[in-house]
């Protein structure tokens, strides 16, 4: 957690509140922009009109969106935009679960039911653009916004974002943010990420590629940061040659905020289409260079073509009613998610809790357990009218006359002796905006520690020496080293930043009206020296090819939580894995069936996740790789086959001397199992050349 100066400066301008009255949005009179073509409006427009498209209209926003310039001349209505990832920062929304918690879920339907809401609530206070979803790969837990993406792993990304844009797309165009390699907070507006062609392609992009060619994502947003030398908002490599060259991208790209463009001329060349939040470069100076030769006029075209093709697709789009906002139907989904996204990391038959009746109680201990603590405060923030704290839900769930609160951080004797005495104590404990987020002002960014803070760690340990039964709640935006603790107590729960109505979620799961259904989307090590080293100070850093679950497997260390762990109130077991071909060749999808059967007492969701590895390559690989999963709903008893389709295709490596990808023919080994630590099944394909 550290401040520098251009944070200052960008929280002064660009953080505006966005707590502000609830607006009512009024819809445009219908512009008759939708009757020109493009390529009509492009023949028309003079040069400065046409570079007025291309930054943003002031860098404070309107109503808390960001908006390009319209042009009443020929009614282009202009682009109003607003984050973010977790709900919709203008005046109050439905602040959904992080989206480390809905990774979490491993559920993409549920996820693309979450875009659709924010979308909606976007469309319904005027915006065309939500600036959302994140999805940088969580290279190291301590990154400071790493609660706002999903997870370590790229194709948990790439299917996670694409159902989120799937579904924000019905209302108002989506962004993927921030291309790429943005995955340090503290330096991220200089550092420089030196990375290799096949790190880059096949670790840090697959899953912004994932977006633009599947889920159709309308706008990319470049990073703050340089890649190979060059900022990301400049860097010709990144934006034209992959991005507009080898997927095809026909959207535009729009800069990250006001330290997010360096340039004038090589911005434009490279690619970049609008800076935002306002014309520094892309103003009257972007005029300048078509007129002195530098940018030629083809690259504006193009650019505002790309601007204008999209505004019009969002003009098509229905204008949510004002009704949507925080809706019952939104809060509901809030609070579905945040219990489908709680991962049980420990439970020696501790949980569910059974509801304290006659005089038993249950403790409640932490400060935490009074707040709701919604997440980072920076640009994914959101204000909802209300929120559950955890203490509000369980006095809400089992009354207040048999709770008990102990705030903490240190207890006194007579709490000590109240602990003796209670059913079972829950102690919630965690971060919090000031301990990692978005690095705005003095809060937030890059996290110390691993660790919880030391009075954390006393508290649960002094709770866990006196309560006959403790569960530990932990809320954070990705993994907590749990080591120095978790011996000593009987549970332990991850509910991250669970939104709106997590104390509900929270109270639902403890007390076994609902199972917490999430499985681990990042690696929680045992140590933080497992992990590869985390530089959120100097200017140069290199990204290699392997981290977390990827990296642990090579190094041959044990993670305290693998990635893709999660327990449940029932146990399922998994048998008879099946391919549908012994041999696929490049362009085929492999179907992986696997028996999955409810072997407990209560019905549950499992995940089943299959992995993939070569047995031999020419070149370095991962020991394995998540190709695929899938969740599935089982009653008491019931057995399912659940088919898993993989495209063979995505197990190709990047080779760098032809510039593309080569699908090396050999077996594969096909893994199945419930984390990637635990695979009982496995199955081999020989891919043909
Ligand atoms: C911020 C963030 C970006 C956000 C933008 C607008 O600096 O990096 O994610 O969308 O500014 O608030």
């Amino acid at each position: 957690m550290r401040s520098s100066n251009l944070n200052l400066a960008l929280s002064l301008v660009v953080f505006a509140c966005a707590c502000g009255d609830d607006t009512t949005f009024t819809p445009p009179a219908t512009p008759h922009f939708g009757e020109s073509t493009t390529d009509e409006l492009l023949a028309a427009m003079t040069l400065e009109e046409k570079v007025d498209q291309m930054h943003g209209a002031s860098f404070a926003p309107v109503n808390d969106l960001y908006e390009t310039p319209k042009n009443e001349r020929l009614g282009i209505p202009g682009l109003r935009m607003v984050d973010g990832p977790r709900g919709v920062r203008a005046g109050h929304a439905t602040a959904f679960p992080v989206a480390a918690a809905r990774a979490a879920t491993w559920d993409p339907e549920l996820e693309r039911r979450v875009g659709a809401a924010i979308g909606e609530e976007a469309s319904a206070k005027g915006a065309t653009v939500l600036l959302a979803p994140t999805i940088n790969v969580l290279r190291h837990p301590a990154w400071g916004r790493a609660q706002e993406t999903y997870g370590e792993d790229s194709t948990l990304i790439g299917d996670m974002g694409t159902a989120f844009v799937m579904g924000a797309e019905e209302h108002v165009l989506a962004c993927a943010k921030h291309f790429a390699a943005n995955s340090i907070e503290d330096t991220r507006f200089d550092v420089n990420v030196t990375i290799d062609e096949r790190a880059l392609r096949e670790v840090y992009l697959p899953h912004f590629r994932q977006l633009v060619t599947e889920g159709g994502v309308s706008v990319v947003m470049s990073a703050y940061n340089k890649v190979n030398g060059q900022y990301a908002s400049e860097n010709e490599h990144l934006l034209s040659d992959i991005l507009k060259g080898d997927w095809a991208f026909e959207g535009f790209v729009v800069s990250d905020w006001v330290f997010g463009t360096h340039s004038t001329a090589p911005a434009a060349n490279a690619g970049l289409d609008i800076e935002m939040p306002s014309g520094t470069y892309f103003g009257p100076l972007l005029v300048e260079a078509v007129h002195n030769g530098s940018v030629d006029e083809a690259v504006i075209d193009d650019a505002v073509r790309r601007i204008l093709d999209k505004q019009l697709a969002a003009s098509l789009k229905p204008i949510s009613d004002a009704s949507v906002v925080e809706s019952d139907e939104h809060r509901s989904l809030a609070r579905d998610v945040a219990v489908e996204g709680m991962v049980l990391l420990k439970n020696e038959g501790v949980l569910p809790l059974a509801k304290p009746t006659g005089q038993s109680t249950v403790a409640i201990v932490g400060a935490l357990a009074s707040i709701a603590n919604l997440g980072d405060t920076g640009s994914s923030a959101v204000t909802p009218t209300s929120a559950v704290a955890p203490l509000d839900g369980l006095e809400a769930l089992v009354g207040a006359e048999h709770t008990v609160f102990l705030p903490g951080p240190s207890l006194s004797a007579a709490d000590l002796t109240s602990l003796q005495g209670v059913d079972a104590a829950v102690v919630v404990v965690g971060l919090t905006s000031d301990d990692e987020g978005e690095g705005v002002a003095t809060k937030g960014g890059d996290r110390e520690t691993l660790r919880l803070s030391s009075e954390d760690e006393a508290l649960i340990l002094s709770v866990a020496a006196n309560a006959p039964r403790t569960v530990v709640v932990l809320e954070a935006g990705s993994a907590i080293v749990v080591r120095p603790w978790v011996d000593q107590v009987g549970a332990v729960l991850m509910a991250w930043y669970p939104g709106l109505e997590g104390g509900n979620a929270l109270a639902s799961v403890l007390f076994g009206d609902a199972a917490p259904g999430g499985r681990l989307p990042v690696s929680f090590p045992a140590d933080e020296a497992d992990l590869p080293v985390f530089d959120h100070s100097s200017l140069e850093v290199q990204y290699g090819f392997l981290h977390g679950y990827r990296y642990l497997d090579a190094m041959g260390r044990n993670p305290e939580f693998a990635f893709g762990f999660g327990l449940s109130y029932t146990t399922f077991e998994m048998t008879n894995l099946v391919l549908d071909s012994t041999s696929k060749a490049s362009g085929d999808v492999l179907t992986v069936s696997v028996d999955v059967e409810n072997t407990g007492a209560r019905a549950g969701d499992a995940v089943v996740q299959i992995y993939v590895h070569p047995e031999s390559s020419e070149v370095e690989r991962a020991p394995r790789d998540l190709r695929g999963f899938a969740r599935v709903p089982l009653a008491i008893g019931e057995k399912r086959t659940v088919d898993v389709p993989l495209s063979v295709d995505a197990w190709a490596y990047f080779d760098v001397a032809t510039n593309q990808f080569v699908l090396e023919p050999g077996d594969y080994v096909v893994e199945a199992g419930s984390s990637s630590r635990e695979l009982p099944l496995n199955a081999t394909v020989t891919i043909s050349p």
